[in-house]
């Protein structure tokens, strides 16, 4: 069996100083598991922090947020994959909603971050997922599926192979709503046979996390529908007994 994979999505919050303290309550209610994949993903400037925190804990990975898809240069702001992975992520989430929507990131950028972040060593959690009015359209399938052959289209199919992907319907992100996980399962199964035509190999198995409103209460049933393989945490993850609590479901 697949081991399940917690993602916790900061966002926003948690700088250095806050991380420190963050990571030691964390570390100290969550001992280390075998049987799972734990992976944060604080803000970038916290991140050098987050890994000193992190030295004798390797069962808690790090990533980062946002890559550029430029090694360097003139790029105010932005923050290059090779220097995330050498301040210590070894994941890149790439193709946020907030990514998309807010910052007007489209398929063709969000392929050219998922390129740059394994040019740079780092894998990719690689997130799709549809607005609602594309879901009243009845279009979820159609738009997740188009975002996740760009997202793909640059990567070579061993590269395809390592990715993980996080189905995140935009309308479930920050509001408190959730995708059943009926709804969760239909647009897995989805992602996983479209996945199947690009790594053409049985024994692959890519994890499908879902995201968008998870919490505590509803971690156990999500994470029991079929093909659901993990899950993709932001509001829920900022306090770190209830992250503790959840990456233990
Ligand atoms: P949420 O965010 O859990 O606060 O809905 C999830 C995400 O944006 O990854």
């Amino acid at each position: 069996m697949k081991k399940p994979v917690f993602a916790a999505n900061w966002k926003m919050n948690l700088g250095p100083q806050e991380t420190r303290g963050y990571l030691k309550t964390f570390l100290e209610a969550f001992p280390p598991a075998e049987d799972r994949t734990v992976i944060i993903f604080p803000p970038a400037i916290s991140l050098v922090v987050a890994g000193f925190a992190l030295r004798d804990r390797p069962d808690v990975m790090l990533g980062v947020q946002n890559v550029h898809w430029e090694e360097k240069g003139a790029f105010t702001g932005e923050n290059g994959a090779a220097m995330a992975k050498d301040a210590g992520a070894t994941v890149a989430l790439v193709g946020h909603s907030e990514r998309r929507h807010t910052f007007g990131e489209g398929d063709e950028i969000t392929a050219k971050k998922c390129a740059a972040a394994f040019k740079a060593g780092l894998t990719v959690v690689l997130c799709v997922g549809e607005k609602i009015e594309e879901r009243d359209r009845n279009t979820t399938q159609a738009v997740v599926l188009r975002q996740l052959k760009a997202g793909i289209s640059r990567l070579t199919p061993a590269q395809v192979a390592q990715i993980a992907i996080a189905y995140e319907p935009v309308w479930a992100i920050g509001t408190g709503r959730t995708a059943t996980p009926e709804d969760a399962t239909t647009v897995h199964t989805a992602i996983r046979r479209a996945l199947k035509e690009v790594v053409n190999a049985k024994n692959v198995e890519i994890p499908i996390l879902y995201g968008g409103s998870v919490s505590k209460e509803n971690a156990d049933s999500l994470l029991k529908a079929p093909e659901v393989d993990g899950l993709l945490v932001g509001g829920a993850s900022l306090d770190p007994a209830i992250w503790a609590s959840i990456a233990h479901t």
